[in-house]
């Protein structure tokens, strides 16, 4: 074959983007990165017997039902889509100290309790550190097997011996092969151990689920390239100083994307919290001005939030404006739009945003309740048990946000109050502000 021969050259993996190259640079000719380009065993292009592809009619039906196996802890099962389905390839990233590794390790004791061992390789801490954690988070099976291994190959080996049922491997950065050049948590050894480990979960129909450290920029560090490796991406996230953790699928090939599972970090783990609405309202005092609630939807879920805003008078030129929670430039436009068509005066205030309980809101439907906050704080008048949603255009139009009965079903399951919403008339900021009399001054 003529494409194989060049294959089998060495060639240079840039540790900062993946781009590969044929020869030594002093900096990578993709990124720029200086001294990024590593030295790399060459992608080995096997040919396969032909005997030995599987050819399938497409219009063949597939009477094979993969058969999901529940973890048992729901929140995580809703946004896997049910469950594990075998030899799927799990990646769950999430900044330091988050709780990673203590949602796995409870997913870990759920999942012993009814399909048996489970393997957890942890490169990262000792087996002791785990063990004190299954202490705290009180682990009852006694099929979670921890072992601190950084060798990939000596990973799949043990999963093996162990006839584990699946393995979490904590985390992908510190694991490495014998057989890859470059460091432990380089592009090149995460990616390639994290393609053998996929590899391996394919083959096997043993689920693997890898933990990635999430980088200030976002990305699991290293190689963007892992989240189009596995079949399922969960980010976990939240306020470091709140409870509320967010567990979200960003791709799922086995489920819906964008669902959400919450839980609460207590002194003993995780706590799965069923009804978020319920314990975030339970927070709110009605009483305050600067407060509304805001039915958001998040994947499948509805979910009541408070929005809170507060408006301090100030001398400085350039009014500070912060935003926790929501995106800044919408809350922004929100302003300007406040400002010009409400004639509410913002100029020489600062302004406060900010959605409750580490909650974070990015749909456009949070402008109107940004909005009636905002004027609530200014003018000091409460907002009661109202909810409020809507998209702000900047001629001071309220458009429709998208499935409302959800979202007015879910504040009225939880609240018996007063909706202001394009849906029940209120299309004109102006109107929605004269829904609550002393809103705006005249
Ligand atoms: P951890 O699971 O180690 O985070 P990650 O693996 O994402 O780095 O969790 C770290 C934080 O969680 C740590 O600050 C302590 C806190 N924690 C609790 O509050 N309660 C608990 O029961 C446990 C195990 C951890
Ligand atoms: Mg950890």
């Amino acid at each position: 074959m003529k494409g194989s021969a060049r294959s089998d050259k060495p060639n240079y993996l840039c540790q900062q983007c993946g781009h590969r190259s044929p020869k030594w640079m002093g900096f990578c000719p993709q990124c720029r990165a200086s001294d990024a380009l590593v030295e790399t065993a060459p992608v080995r292009r096997t040919s396969t017997p032909s005997s030995d592809i599987d050819v399938v009619h497409a219009t063949a039906v597939n009477t094979q039902v993969r058969d999901r196996s529940a973890t048992g802890i729901g929140e995580l099962d809703r946004v896997l889509g049910g469950g594990l389905v075998p030899g799927v390839a799990i990646l769950v990233g999430g900044e330091p100290g988050i709780g990673k590794s203590t949602l796995l390790l409870q997913a870990a004791d759920s999942i012993a309790l009814s399909s048996g061992p489970v393997l957890i390789a942890t490169a990262e801490e000792s087996t002791h550190q785990v063990q004190m954690r299954a202490r705290r988070v009180g682990v009852k099976s006694d099929d979670v097997l921890i072992a601190s291994i950084h060798d990939v190959d000596e990973i799949i080996d043990l999963v093996g011996e162990q006839r584990a049922s699946a393995v979490i491997v904590d985390s992908i950065q510190t694991v490495s092969s014998a057989e890859i050049t470059g460091s432990a948590g380089g592009v090149a050894q995460v990616r390639d151990s994290a393609a053998r480990l996929i590899a391996f979960a394919k083959k096997s129909g043993t689920p693997v689920v890898l933990v990635g450290h999430v980088t200030k920029d976002g990305s699991i560090a290293g190689p963007r390239t892992l989240e189009h490796m596995v079949d399922v991406v969960l980010y976990l996230e939240g306020e470091s100083d709140i409870g509320f953790r967010f567990l979200r699928s960003i791709k799922n090939r086995y489920g819906s994307v964008n669902e959400v599972g919450v839980f609460d970090m207590t002194s003993e783990g995780l706590v799965e919290v069923p009804d978020p609405s319920g314990v975030l309202v339970a927070h709110r005092d009605q009483s305050a001005s600067g407060s509304v609630l805001f039915p958001t939807i998040e994947g499948k879920r509805p979910m009541v939030v408070e929005i809170q805003a507060l408006v301090v008078p100030t001398d400085a030129p350039q009014p500070r404006r912060s935003v926790t929670g929501l995106v800044p430039a919408r809350v922004h436009q929100v302003l300007g739009v406040l400002e010009r068509h409400a004639g509410i005066p913002l100029r020489s205030m600062e302004v406060y945003v900010s959605v409750m309980g580490g909650v974070r809101v990015t749909e456009p439907a949070s402008d109107l309740p940004v909005a009636l906050a905002v004027a609530s704080a200014q003018s000091g008048v409460p907002l009661g048990q109202t909810a409020s949603w809507g998209e702000l255009g900047l001629t001071g139009s309220v458009r429709p946000a998208s499935r409302p009965a959800v979202r007015s079903a879910e504040f009225t399951r939880i609240v018996d109050g007063k909706v202001i919403a394009p849906e029940h008339g209120y299309d004109r900021l102006s109107a929605a502000l004269a829904a609550v009399d002393g809103l705006v001054q005249r």
